[in-house]
């Protein structure tokens, strides 16, 4: 196989938008960092010295590293951060997969400016099952703020509070259209381009459209999609999604843009990101148009959209289930007596909110060291309730603990993932490190287990590594269990993260060292 190598210095860099200059942390001094090209079947190295004032680790987001979480990148998961002026390579098969998955820092907030694309071709000799586009790009959604993010969070944190709003949405790392730095694409009049879409936003998922413009979907999270036509999509941090645009409408300058949905009873913010695709040959002093975006609490249109995923190979979709697991999403307040008014938000599965260890938690498991972490998590809610009835905000008692759940190698796993009105009810970007999973079914209200499984989508559904929770309802997912390692599964909100909205699967070795954890590689970084 082919090996691809990259060298990613992290370092700082100057950088201005919306007329603020600040440092921050980048890869190579890029923002957006340098895209990672591969070829299902490569082999992948990618060396990450670190210059920078915080330790940090690279998650290679999507990548399902078989027997190698040493690879994966999550801090104090998998590994402990790589320290200012040393080196990690990580080192790693592309097995199988093919598509659009990104890279970003796993640590902090710090993938804020500390992400890329990652573009894996399929096969030498296998075409798209589409037709080949004219040429490709990647649209690279994220935020910006203008003031230091690592202050605004700790500032946020010794308050009790959330930190500031980001004040820009981005399409590749330019927020436009007001300000000298818009992202524009040039297309030519008849040719078809495929966007690669990321959103790599820290706290909000995205609807995105081009003016005029209607996109073929072909593909999410790096899995191929039976194709559809829509006019707007909707993306969740984390997620990836391909489309099709073919470049037939007058030569003129369209507008491209990005603005959160948001229907949950939190405020609404409704910046909107813009970029532009030019057709060859028209002044660049041509007014662009302007699409139109679903308003920003539009469920309805989230929900159709939703429904439209499926996947264009029948894969294997677990039929029968070993592991039934139900988990609730809350959130709450904890006393905290060093915050400024005695609280503080936590974030909970099964009210349980994680708290990190010191240590990787793979090395404890590869390792064997006691006291580290317990394999207790629950695999239901303490008990039950109307999840998504009247808002409920008792005292919650919320415990805190460093709790993974132990799953047998290569058991199926069913996990319905419950939101409730805990405090609110609020739409949560599920992501599970290691895995692809089968998104069966999502409904709203609460999980019915007499009805609903009847109506899951066991033929086609949609196969990703992040699916978004509904607001005030519910998604199942299955996966066979037949990566062995620790494996973190968490909200891909920002926020919701640092709250404690997260758990790990230790998943067991199988026989033989063919089913097992490979040996950690000699330069793991050691806390
Ligand atoms: Cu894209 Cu654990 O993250």
């Amino acid at each position: 196989a082919v090996v691809k190598r990259y060298q990613f210095d992290i370092v700082v860099k100057n950088v201005s938008r919306l007329c603020h200059a600040k440092p921050i942390v980048t890869v190579n001094g890029r923002y957006p960092g340098p895209t990672i090209y591969a070829r299902d079947g490569d082999r992948v190295i990618v060396n990450v010295t670190n210059h920078a004032q915080y330790n940090l680790s690279i998650h290679w987001h999507g990548l399902k590293q078989f027997r190698n979480g040493w690879a994966d990148g999550p801090a104090y998961i998998t590994q402990c951060p790589i320290q200012r002026g040393d080196s990690y390579a990580y080192d790693f098969n592309v097995t199988g997969q093919r598509g659009t998955l990104w890279w970003h820092a796993h640590i902090l907030w710090l993938r804020a400016t500390v992400h890329g694309a990652i573009v894996i071709m399929p096969k030498e000799g296998v075409p798209f099952p589409f037709p080949q586009p004219h040429e490709e790009a990647e649209l690279i959604l994220g935020e910006w703020w203008n003031g230091d993010v690592e202050a605004a969070v700790k500032q946020g944190n010794q308050l009790g509070l959330p930190p500031n709003m980001s004040d820009a949405h981005t399409i590749n790392g330019k927020p436009g259209p007001l300000f000298p730095y818009t992202y524009a694409v040039e297309v030519e009049s008849g040719k078809t381009y495929l966007f690669r879409i990321i959103n790599a936003a820290l706290n909000d998922e995205l609807f995105f459209a081009i003016a005029g413009h209607n996109m073929t979907v072909v593909e999410i999270d790096a899995v191929y999609t039976k194709p559809f036509l829509t006019d707007s999509l909707l993306i969740a941090p984390g997620q990836t999604t391909n489309v099709l645009v073919l470049a037939d409408r007058p030569p003129c300058r369209y507008f491209m843009a990005a603005r959160p949905f948001n229907d949950a009873p939190i405020p609404v913010d409704n910046k909107t990101a813009a970029g532009i695709l030019q057709y060859k040959g028209i002044p660049t002093s041509v007014q662009p148009t302007l699409p139109l975006l679903p308003t920003p609490n539009n469920s309805a249109f989230a929900n159709a959209y939703n429904s439209k995923l499926r996947s264009l190979n029948s894969g294997t979709v677990p039929r029968s289930v070993d592991r039934r697991l139900f988990y609730t999403i809350g959130l709450g307040t904890n006393p905290c007596p060093s915050c400024l008014n005695g609280t503080r938000l936590v974030a909970s599965l099964n009210n349980i909110s994680f708290v990190m260890p010191k240590v990787g938690l793979l090395q404890a498991h590869y390792f064997n060291l006691s006291g580290v972490f317990r394999q207790d998590f629950p695999d239901k809610p303490p008990k039950a309730f109307n999840y998504t009835g009247a808002p409920l905000t008792a005292n919650l008692g919320t415990l805190l603990g460093t709790r993974l759940s132990r799953v047998a190698f290569n058991s199926t796993v069913e996990l319905v993932l419950q939101d409730t009105n805990l405090l609110t009810v609020e739409s949560h970007p599920f992501h599970l490190h290691g895995y692809n999973f089968y998104v069966v079914g999502r409904g709203v209200g609460n999980f019915d287990p007499e009805k609903d499984p009847a109506k899951f989508n066991l033929v086609d559904p949609p196969e990703r590594n992040t699916v978004g929770v509904p607001t005030g309802g519910w998604t199942a997912v299955r996966f066979r269990a037949d990566n062995p390692g620790v494996w973190f599964m968490h909200c891909h909100l920002e926020l919701h993260t640092m709250w404690g909205l997260k758990m790990a699967f230790v998943v067991e070795n199988g026989n033989g060292p063919e089913q097992s954890v490979l040996p950690p590689p000699k330069d793991l970084p050691l806390c």
